[in-house]
């Protein structure tokens, strides 16, 4: 009674794959693992290939090409032939536009704007020379802790062959950042814990427009040249390549103004701070400081500002958010200070400072920047109305006419007169009278400063305020 069941099992086995639907259904499915693996296999020898003859070059946004790169990128480009000019065009564009504020009094709102296109996000294809250079522009979903925006590259694509397009890339894109801010002086402002740009580079202001007393600008200018020659000097005798400038006096004296025009001078940027913002912190401070630009002029506008927190803090046992001023020291020349660096610090109250801050490394020179002087009224007059008063004879009337009014400090008949104004009122005033210099002698008046003007009845001005 032997029953074997083996051949019944095979028998059905056979008769499965006798079975049209079901030998169908196994050719089919191998079929479909052949195609997925010579895909798997094509992708790997794809990517292979790629690794071997592709080249790529990423620019992330922190690096100071990336704009540079853009910029070059939105070149018009001439066409070369029909495919080439259908393959490279551009379909995405992303703007970034500045708009400018009239400076001066009164003046606001923005008056003009300028749009810079650049290629947006995506994937563009470029021309350079033979070369097409894939362009990929990302924003990721990562953001920089400090400034809370988005991280970005840029990343460039061409063959292997071709790698040396990047070099001329490279060097084009500079040449054109360099163009562009040519005559121009670049500032730059603390954003978050990095300096950017703060704006369009402005129009080099010319060193002649700004008028300090005689001697005063030519002293600064041939110290801070010296110092520039003067590299090898520190490091061979193992001194901190620094040196440190405080401007003072009254306000719209012209010390912004001068470290502006010195700047351009110099071809030189100025990344400026002012200590009395909110939110610029010790440690802030001091990171930036390590971070200064390339050849730029550093410039801490209200030193004072420091001052008067240490003062807060010594009360109350706490600082708030802005530089004290063991703080601004410790920038200026603790361990983590920058080796290299131009710094210039203005303040209007020169009282307020610590001798600590004037120190050799800190502070080398010191400079009042004072009230407007015959010499500068004279120096101004004749920037404005130089052309049309030849022989200077409506200068001596307007001096004259300041003399007896007593703002240089002295009244007509010799006693001290305890009065002043400032360039900035004298420009003011030329301002107001373009082309009319009897209009500009006849408003002369008007540069006694309003505090003043009390006095001109015999009451003094906190008197006046008191009754008033
Ligand atoms: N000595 C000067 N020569 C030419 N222009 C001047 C001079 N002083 C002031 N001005 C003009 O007055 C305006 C204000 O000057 P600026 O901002 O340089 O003054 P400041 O000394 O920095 O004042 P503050 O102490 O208030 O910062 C500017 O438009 C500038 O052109
Ligand atoms: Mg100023």
């Amino acid at each position: 009674m032997a029953t074997t069941q083996t051949p019944s099992s095979l028998f059905s086995l056979d008769a499965l794959f006798d079975n049209p639907l079901f030998a169908g259904g196994i050719g089919l499915a191998s079929l479909g693992a052949a195609a997925a693996f010579a895909r798997r296999g094509a992708i790997v020898v794809l990517g292979a290939a790629r690794r071997r003859l592709l080249v790529n070059v990423e620019i992330s946004k922190q690096d100071p090409a990336y704009p540079w790169i853009l910029a070059w990128l939105s070149q018009p480009r001439e066409a070369t032939g029909f495919i080439a000019s259908r393959i490279t065009r551009i379909h995405n564009l992303s703007v970034t536009t500045t708009t400018t504020n009239a400076r001066g009094a009164g003046a606001g709102g923005p008056v003009s704007a300028s749009f810079f296109l650049q290629p947006g996000y995506g994937r563009h294809v470029v021309k350079f020379g033979n070369a097409y250079i894939a362009v990929n522009r990302e924003k990721h979903s990562t953001a920089n802790m400090n400034t809370g925006e988005p991280h970005e590259i840029v990343q460039l694509t061409t063959l292997w062959a071709h790698r040396h397009a990047f070099e001329g890339i490279f060097a084009e894109a500079h040449k054109l950042a360099a163009k562009a801010n040519e005559g121009k002086t670049v500032v730059y402002s603390a954003r978050g814990m990095e300096w950017a740009p703060l704006g369009d580079s402005r129009k080099k202001r010319p060193l002649g427009s700004v008028i300090l007393d005689e001697g005063v600008k030519e002293s600064i200018v041939a110290d801070v040249r010296d110092f520039l020659s003067r590299q090898q000097w520190y490091v061979d005798r193992g001194i901190p390549y620094r040196r440190g400038y405080l401007l003072f006096g009254p306000p719209g004296s012209g010390k912004s103004s001068f470290i502006q025009a010195l700047a351009g001078e110099l071809d030189f940027g100025v990344a400026m701070v002012n200590l009395s913002e909110m939110g610029m912190t010790d440690d802030k401070l001091a990171y930036l400081l390590t971070k200064l630009p390339k050849r730029c002029l550093l410039l801490l506008e209200d030193a004072d500002a420091a001052f008067v927190n240490r003062r807060q803090r010594d009360a109350d046992g706490y600082s708030g958010a802005s530089v004290t001023f063991s703080g601004l020291l410790n920038a200026l020349d603790g361990v983590a200070a920058g080796e290299e660096r131009i710094a210039f610090l203005t303040t209007n109250h020169i009282d307020r400072l610590d001798p600590a801050l004037i120190r050799p490394g800190r502070v080398d020179m010191m400079l009042r920047i004072g009230e407007a002087t015959r010499y500068q009224a004279g120096q101004m007059w004749d920037r404005f109305y130089g052309d049309e008063d030849t022989d200077g004879s409506q200068k001596e009337l307007f001096l004259r006419r300041l003399d007896e009014l007593g703002l240089f400090g002295t009244n007509s008949d010799g006693t001290p007169s305890n009065r002043h104004t400032s360039t900035a009122a004298i420009q003011g005033l030329f301002l107001f009278n373009k082309s009319d210099m009897q209009g500009a002698i006849d408003m002369a008046k008007g540069l006694i400063p309003r505090d003043l003007e009390a006095e001109e009845d015999g009451v003094p001005m906190k008197q006046a305020k008191e009754q008033r």
